[in-house]
């Protein structure tokens, strides 16, 4: 008889727990933190070559990040062609590393913004600089990793911006337009060792109310 007490107040525990708006979907919200803990940077792959149905869905994430405006300065280019790798890399020994991509997705920017400027929104379209093209990207760029290792997939971001002599071979190659920045090389494929998350949680960063 104890025992079912016991049991009954476990399960009416659970029951509210369960019923506070905190814990609406506790199975989505798990799901969602174990995969923001477990992304980590890959920098190996098998080689194998990434499904289109997959490369869509990874870029359809990048495209959902938030946005500064709702002006959404991102732009992608997709590579799967190793002669394309060697390219951009342009003998980076640091990038060899990268050479068994399935694929590799090129973050920019187009760090312009051409539309009727708020005084005149009715007025002709104006082309004038972005002040927040690179938070954006930077948000665009985090999701596809997250999408990345949802699909048990690995990648790593690779600074491109802002070092001239990084991003020069990648605007060359690609015929990248004046305004449009190369912000992040991602290489992406499925990984060929066992990859551990950092564990990067320090409370001491935290400050509450004030520092
Ligand atoms: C802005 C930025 C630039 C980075 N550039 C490089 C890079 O050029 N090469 C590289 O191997 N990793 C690069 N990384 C990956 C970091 O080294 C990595 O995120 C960091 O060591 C933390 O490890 P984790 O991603 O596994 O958590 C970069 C990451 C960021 C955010």
């Amino acid at each position: 008889m104890k025992k079912v007490i016991v049991m009954m107040a476990a399960a009416a525990m659970l029951f509210s727990a369960c019923c506070t708006k905190q814990c609406d979907t506790p199975s989505v919200s798990g799901v969602v933190m174990e995969n923001i803990l477990a992304r980590k940077s890959v920098r190996s792959y098998n080689g194998d070559t990434i499904p289109a149905a997959v490369m869509e869905d990874l870029l359809r994430a990048a495209m959902a990040a938030p946005t500064g405006m709702d002006i959404r300065p991102w732009c992608f280019v997709v590579l799967t062609d190793k002669s394309e790798y060697e390219t951009i890399f342009d003998g980076n020994g640091n990038m060899k590393k990268f050479m068994e991509s399935g694929a590799i997705i090129v973050v920019c920017a187009d760090t312009t913004v051409t539309r009727p400027t708020r005084e005149d929104p009715d007025g002709p379209a104006v082309t004038r600089p972005n002040p927040m093209w690179r938070d954006d990207v930077a948000a665009a760029t985090e999701n596809l990793l997250l999408a990345v290792e949802a699909y048990g997939l690995g990648a790593c971001w690779t600074a491109c911006y802002p070092f001239p002599n990084t991003m020069a071979p990648v605007k060359a190659a690609l015929g990248l337009p004046e305004t449009v920045i190369p912000y992040a090389v991602v290489p992406i494929g499925y990984p060929a060792t066992e990859n551990t998350p950092k564990d990067k949680w320090d409370i001491s960063r935290i400050h509450y109310g004030r520092w």
